[in-house]
């Protein structure tokens, strides 16, 4: 366990006071936490994120297993203070003053195992990248999962998010689905019984991802490998390749969100260090210098405008987090 000093968007020079149980649930979980979990102190989380930008959180723990998860739920909810899961941060905003209370990373290796068994089954860990899964895939001769190789994200995102790609969603794939209560009890079950709608899934409003079973069908590795490179050949020739934290709004029923933008004339926009991908209209990205207010500003600009001459109320994707 490390103990950095605290030096962050919570302090006096920022005017922005950390959460008042913060401290004690540190010093809680140092003692209760055994040594290969991490609990950081103001740890900045814009290098945690694919958009690269937002303040620090309060306190930070990447748990190395599930007991010392299930500890750090009930301390935090002892304390009553708030907490988010993290993944891979690729949908996340986090803004400029960072967040007051807890963020649970599960980076640690423990969270991040794939394995294969029986016919044509994955099972993934919540930390584990899509990317990683869709390739283990590929080794395994399984079709199917080959839309995920493209979504920057880990699995707890997209059982979160039932992140999709290319007329696929990750629900589509699972077998079963295994999760931590809000009290720190873990559950397994079919995922046929938890409901799941275009980019969201209820049941993870509250508790917490930790692995599903992946369902893949029976191919050659060549073909499999084949529809891994087509799909990669689009993404890169659709989506720009600058950090940014994916698409930016759902789709509305009426128009993709990007050829909404693109209608509207606003690609290239730009406010401080972020614009709208010139490439795709429901992207904005990062050059380096943004702030979260920058992309903040741009993303109400693009809803005024929808509002306004289409009369079309635009839902952010990301999820923006953070003060
Ligand atoms: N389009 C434009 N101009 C643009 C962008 C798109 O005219 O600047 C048009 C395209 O030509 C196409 C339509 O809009 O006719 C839809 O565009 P695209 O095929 O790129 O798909 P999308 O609906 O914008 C969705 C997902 C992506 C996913 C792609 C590929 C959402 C919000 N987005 O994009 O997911 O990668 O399909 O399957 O559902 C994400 O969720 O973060 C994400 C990137």
């Amino acid at each position: 366990m490390t103990a950095p000093t605290p030096s962050s968007t919570a302090g006096p020079e920022t005017g922005v006071e950390p959460h008042p149980a913060a401290a004690a649930l540190l010093s809680d979980l140092r003692r209760q936490l055994r040594p290969e979990s991490s609990v950081l102190a103001n740890e900045p989380l814009a290098r945690r994120t694919t958009m690269r930008v937002g303040g620090c959180a309060d306190v930070l723990v990447e748990p190395c297993d599930e007991t010392d998860l299930a500890t750090t739920l009930v301390a935090a909810s002892a304390a009553g203070i708030p907490r988010r899961v993290l993944g891979r941060g690729s949908n996340l905003l986090v803004r400029d003053h960072g967040l007051r209370g807890l963020v649970i990373s599960l980076n640690h290796p423990f969270f991040a195992r794939i394995e294969r068994f029986g016919d044509c089954l994955l099972r993934a860990g919540a930390g584990a990248r899509l990317k990683e899964l869709a390739n283990e895939a590929r080794r395994n001769a399984l079709a199917g999962l080959e839309f995920l190789a493209g979504i920057p994200g880990s699995v707890g995102g997209a059982l979160r998010m039932n992140a999709g790609a290319w007329n696929a969603m990750t629900f589509e794939r699972l077998e079963t689905i295994r999760l931590m209560t809000p009290d720190g009890l873990v559950r397994e079950c079919p995922a046929n019984e938890v409901p799941a709608t275009y980019r969201r899934c209820e049941l993870f409003v509250d508790h917490l991802a930790l692995g599903a079973v992946f369902r893949g069908d029976p191919s050659t590795r060549e073909a499999v490998e084949a529809r891994l490179n087509e799909l990669n050949q689009k993404r890169w020739a659709s989506q720009p390749a600058a950090p940014s934290a994916g698409c930016i709004f759902k789709n509305p029923a009426a128009i993709p969100a990007g050829r909404l933008v693109d209608e509207l004339g606003l690609k290239g926009l730009r406010l401080g260090g972020a614009s709208i991908s010139t490439v795709h209209g429901n992207f904005i990205v990062n050059d380096g210098q943004a702030t979260a207010a920058d992309i903040l500003g741009l993303i109400e600009q693009v809803r005024a405008k929808a509002r306004e001459t289409r009369g079309i109320e635009l839902e952010t994707e990301v999820e923006i987090i953070g003060e």
